[in-house]
């Protein structure tokens, strides 16, 4: 049986007071929550103050991206060792804002994932095709990529550790969500290169979370698909009562 997962990703999102006070009006919301891994990823500079609010509670912290080295010349960069100082048991890597705006490629996003891994985190690997690729019938090319790059070089233990997240670029933040079947399909697909690449069992075995415009009105729909283990959510994790509404979505 596959654990569902609950991320919220708050993205550039929330000072330290906010932030505050948003897990503390989500942690007895979710209390009770059980069979569900709830995550939250705040900005780097909170973590640290959220790790101590979320301390006893059934709220796992991840931060949003980490670099691949542990330590050295690389100003402005956040190791994965760092994170777990900070608290962080999951780290996001490879979202398309990522690969967009600052050049994150499927060759550093590997890097990030076995370093990430090597560390003892656990990784949220965000992959997904943009409009102009769907719309070029490359969908299941470009998703092929991205995992077998992305997870190269990760052993079948290793990969115990990793959660894929399956954004379509279309839908992140622009209140489109792919269908239930669009992404049945596409979670049945990366599910199977899962299997081509690993076994049936380790297929068997990884969540892979849906993204893009996930509200409390669409999650039931989204899961209840036989492929689909979870969500990444952005904009409707900021708020506490519609990140509790997708985090109860069984209710
Ligand atoms: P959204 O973002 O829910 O606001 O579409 C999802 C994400 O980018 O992870």
């Amino acid at each position: 049986m596959r654990k569902p997962v609950i991320a919220g990703n708050w993205k550039l999102y929330k000072t330290t007071s906010e932030a505050l006070e948003l897990v503390n009006e989500l942690i007895p919301l979710v209390k009770n929550a059980s069979g569900v891994e709830i995550v939250v990823a705040p900005v780097f500079t909170v973590l640290s103050t959220v790790n101590t609010a979320l301390k006893g509670t059934n709220i796992n912290l991840a931060a949003q991206d980490c670099f691949w080295d542990e330590q050295g010349a690389y100003t402005g960069e956040v190791s994965s060792t760092m994170l777990l100082d900070a608290g962080c048991s999951h780290v996001i890597i490879g979202h398309s804002e990522r690969r967009q705006f600052f050049g994150e490629t499927d060759e550093t996003v590997n890097k990030k994932n076995k370093a990430a891994l090597r560390a003892g985190l656990t990784i949220l690997f965000c992959i997904g095709e943009t409009l102009h690729e769907r719309e070029e019938n490359q969908t299941f090319t470009v998703l092929e990529r991205q995992i077998t790059d992305g997870i190269t070089g990760i052993t079948k233990d290793e990969l115990k550790n990793v959660i894929i997240a399956y954004e379509p670029v279309w839908a992140i933040g622009t209140g489109k969500t792919a269908t239930d079947d669009q992404a049945q399909e596409a979670h049945k697909f990366i599910r199977g290169v899962v299997a081509k690449l690993y076994d049936s069992e380790s297929a068997e075995n990884i969540r892979i979370l849906y993204g893009g415009s996930v509200k409390p009105e669409n999650v039931k729909g989204l899961m209840a698909q036989k492929d689909i283990d979870g969500a990444l959510v952005g904009g409707a994790s900021l708020k506490a009562d519609s990140f509790a509404h997708i985090v109860r979505f069984s209710e």
